[in-house]
């Protein structure tokens, strides 16, 4: 028995579709996109689109939880976002830190590991004891690990685990020789999340914007034709459903033989 709640229901009644274990995602990515579009269709401030973007995070959550995903990682706040308004940037920075003051009785309840991933200069020290709070208080959770990424930026994240190995050489702590794929992986934010399986990005956009670049060199790639407040449960699992069919060859392609012919 699991010292955990699961997320209760869908209210529409809807049950998890019966998958293969195997043919579920190890990790997810997801680029919340369409906010503010969400808000400005409905004549409303950009902020509420934000504001109903998190009851979509947790539902998405609640049905990776479901499925039995074991990483979500949620792009929250890129290190190219500082160049959005200074009242949206404020915006951002107050809204993520309450998410995650918010959410800590739920993650806590659903048993949600929750990790940050991101810079820390510029990003508020408020956002930044939020996240750590949620880090310490969730240390020992085990059924999903949620990496928010807050300050994060794929670039960002390999080029700060350069500075590190560079330094580590300079240390001699490292030799150029043993630098590896699997070494660099050991210098990035979070060396323990696997590559990405699916990633998912609403709203219609077909980019990465930066997100989980070393991550998802073998990612399959879905955008959605939503924007990112109208996500729930059902639209992640039809795209699961998705991804158990496609062909994943990670470059190993076998050419099919043509069956012999006799003379
Ligand atoms: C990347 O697109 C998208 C993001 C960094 C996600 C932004 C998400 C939010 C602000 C909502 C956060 C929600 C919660 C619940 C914490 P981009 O706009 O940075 O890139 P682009 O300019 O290439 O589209």
């Amino acid at each position: 028995m699991s010292r955990f709640a699961p997320p209760p229901p869908h209210p529409s009644g809807a049950t998890v579709p019966a998958l293969d274990r195997d043919a579920i995602p190890r990790h997810l990515a997801l680029v919340m996109d369409g906010n503010g579009r969400w808000a400005n269709d409905r004549g409303l401030p950009r902020t509420e689109g934000h504001r109903e973007g998190e009851r979509a995070l947790m539902e998405v959550v609640a049905g990776a939880i479901d499925l039995g995903i074991p990483y979500v990682s949620a792009y929250a706040f890129s290190t190219e976002n500082w160049k959005r308004s200074p009242a949206e940037v404020a915006f951002l920075m107050n809204f993520t830190g309450d998410v995650m003051s918010r959410q800590l009785p739920t993650f806590k309840e659903w048993g949600i590991k929750v990790r940050w991933a991101g810079r820390r200069p510029r990003l508020w020290k408020s956002v930044i004891n939020r996240l750590e709070t949620a880090e310490r208080e969730t240390q020992d959770n085990d059924v999903i690990t949620l990496t928010m990424c807050v300050n994060y930026g794929g670039r960002a994240e390999i080029a700060d685990a350069a500075v590190a190995m560079a330094r580590d050489v300079q240390e001699g702590r490292l030799m150029p020789g043993s630098i590896t794929e699997d070494m660099v992986q050991r210098y990035l934010d979070e060396p323990q999340l696997p590559d990405v399986d699916l990633f998912l990005r609403s709203s219609g956009e077909q980019r990465l914007s930066n997100f989980m670049l070393w991550q998802s060199a073998y990612a399959e790639m879905m955008f959605l034709d939503i924007l990112w407040p109208d996500m729930d449960r059902r639209v992640l699992w039809r795209a699961v459903e998705d991804y158990a069919h496609r062909n994943r060859r990670y470059g190993g392609a076998m050419d099919q033989m043509a069956p012999a012919t006799r003379e």
